[in-house]
């Protein structure tokens, strides 16, 4: 049980003892140290429903409530608040269990199974700016995921079909035969202008794109292998970003709108057969009652074309039932840019109401909002373009690179290269992570590389601190004793103890900043606990207990980075 458990379930026994059996008591780490570790709230709701006095309640629920060798102080505050602080053996028995444990506590049930939808660009052109945080917020959720023992499937839904494929294989045969093939698709970006330029100029060209993509739908053999090949060349280019970003999606991950085709006529088949389809225009279309215009008529969700195509709607929706059933996944997290909102709501009404999930299966679009730039408009080049991601990233580490060399210019350069990698990734994700992810943020190099705040730099200086604490101890016992005596300690230990906690509200909530939040505390409490309590010049029990409370928030802290995918330094 994990200490919010715990205190919850005591809360409410206590409650019911004192004659409120229906209260469901709200048990929360207090806001300010005066009002104890945790704070119960319940008892005023409980009150009024008795139709008696909170005081009179509170005061009953405290003597009934069981936390011997749990508390050392229960304090009614206010009008009926309850404030716990927590004793000092129970919270370090709690650290020293948690940090035994290679989950840090967080184990629990036979996990669910869940989908993770990120990432998931179009492959037609090279990864820019706008899938930086799909990648990097879906890629900390599924560890998140993971870490508490569900079982997580990744699933990369690129962009790998529709028309835009025809001209793209189409300008390949071109440049094939021109010879220059290679070098064009160097530059993915380059080759998608190049290629849009000639179907826009040339009519010829424009229908030798159009009849590839009749031949691409078609499955014609020599089409396909070189829509393929282009596949190949593009996902090759995600696959770097995915290396230098220190995200774990595979190969195996990516299952694309093309590996549904075959599956849409069937989805069309059985929307009809629902009788949710409607034909508008020609196209086949679905109204659904749950979302109107502002005339008040529903809105027409486009399953099929006039022409007969398909739509991102369609692949979806195969992919909703492939997901729910096929691999029996119990929750399904879209993690997709917040503009896509009205789409994914469709989606999953249709979804459910076509029978494709059940009323078992959570679906949830993991929403973000945009990367601003400096200006407060979205992230751009000077010039206006998109801002390909290897670009932003190699700027990234040039920069933590000047840092770090302005920091410490007698480390080797191959060192401070190794460092400058890790801060300067590490700082555009934690940037990224640390805002809630529903805002629009404002990308700026000054404060994500500042070594003050709730940034990657100062986490990660954090842990070389304790890195250097630990080599001038020489060995010692990381899971010694813990004696907490001061308040310094105290704070730290609760703080410690509250990470399964705090894992388990980032994973219902779907919200990394969460981890941030907490990473950037316990980073602070360490501080405090440093400057307060000396641990190399203590002696004795004193000096192995606070030892291994260093290295319990070591373990805590790389383990909390390492959910975030952010890598630790030994040094920098
Ligand atoms: N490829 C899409 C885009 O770049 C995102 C796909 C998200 N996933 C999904 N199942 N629709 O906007």
């Amino acid at each position: 049980m994990t200490l919010h458990e715990l205190l919850s379930c005591r809360v409410a026994a206590a409650l019911a003892a004192a004659g409120a059996p229906d209260a469901a008591p709200v048990v929360q780490p207090s806001s300010k140290p005066e009002f104890g570790d945790y704070q119960a709230n319940g008892v005023m709701g409980a009150a009024k429903a008795l139709k008696t006095n909170p005081r009179e309640l509170a005061t009953k629920v405290v003597a009934a409530l069981q936390l011997d060798g749990i508390a050392s102080k229960i304090e009614i505050a206010g009008p009926g608040f309850i404030n716990i602080t927590l004793a000092d053996d129970f919270l370090a028995d709690t650290v020293t269990r948690q940090q035994a444990d290679v989950q840090l506590g967080t184990g629990r049930h036979a996990g669910d199974k869940v989908v993770i939808d990120y990432s998931s660009p179009n492959l037609a052109k090279e990864m820019h700016v706008g899938h930086l945080r799909s990648t990097i917020i879906g890629d900390a959720l599924a560890r998140v995921l993971a870490f508490r023992g569900d079982q997580v499937v990744r699933q990369n839904h690129v962009g790998d079909w529709g028309t835009q494929f025809g001209m793209l294989t189409a300008y390949l045969v071109e440049t094939e035969q021109a010879g220059s093939e290679a070098l064009a698709l160097d530059d993915l970006e380059g080759f998608y202008r190049a290629a849009k330029q000639r179907f826009d100029e040339d009519a010829a060209f424009a229908d030798r794109a159009r009849d590839y993509v009749v031949k691409l739908q078609g499955g014609d053999v020599r089409v396909r292998a070189l829509w393929q090949r282009f596949l190949e060349v593009s996902l090759a280019h995600c696959e770097a970003v995915y290396e230098r970003l220190g995200v774990q999606l595979q190969r195996d991950d990516v299952m694309g709108e093309s590996a549904y085709n075959d599956d849409l006529p069937r989805v069309v088949v059985d929307l009809r057969a629902a009788g949710l389809l409607t034909e508008d225009a020609g196209a086949q279309v679905v109204f659904l009652d749950e979302f109107k215009n502002k005339e008040g008529e529903a809105q027409a969700y486009i399953i099929q074309k006039q022409d007969g195509g398909y739509l991102y709607s369609t692949s979806d929706l195969a992919a909703l039932r492939y997901r729910a059933g096929k691999l029996g996944a119990r929750r399904l997290l879209y993690v997709v840019d917040a503009r896509q909102g009205l789409h994914f709501q469709q989606l999953f009404t249709l979804g459910r109401k076509a029978g494709f999930i059940g009323a078992d299966v959570a679906t949830e679009h993991v929403a973000f909002g945009t990367m601003m730039g400096e200006d407060g408009k979205p992230f751009k080049t000077r010039s206006g373009g998109t801002v390909k991601l290897v670009e932003l990233l190699d700027e990234a580490e040039r920069r933590a690179f000047d840092l770090v060399s302005e920091k410490n210019p007698d480390l080797a350069e191959e060192k401070r290269r190794s460092i400058a990698r890790a801060v300067g990734i590490g700082a555009v994700k934690y940037a990224d992570l640390s805002k809630h992810r529903t805002s629009d943020y404002i990308f700026d190099w000054n404060t994500m590389l500042s070594f003050e705040g709730n940034t990657a730099p100062y986490l990660q200086y954090a842990y070389t601190r304790l890195a250097s604490i630990f080599r001038a101890a020489g060995s010692f016992d990381h899971h010694a004793k813990l004696t907490l005596t001061e308040p310094a300690e105290h704070a730290l230990a609760l703080q410690l103890a509250q990470f399964p906690d705090l894992l388990a509200q980032v994973a219902a909530e779907t919200c990394p900043h969460f981890l941030c939040a907490y990473l950037y505390q316990l980073a602070t409490r360490f501080s405090r606990f440093y400057e307060a309590c000396p641990v190399l010049k203590s002696e004795g029990e004193t000096r192995a207990s606070r030892l291994a409370l260093c290295a319990a928030a070591a373990n805590t802290l790389k383990t909390g980075l390492g959910l975030l995918g952010i890598a630790v330094l030994e040094e920098m």
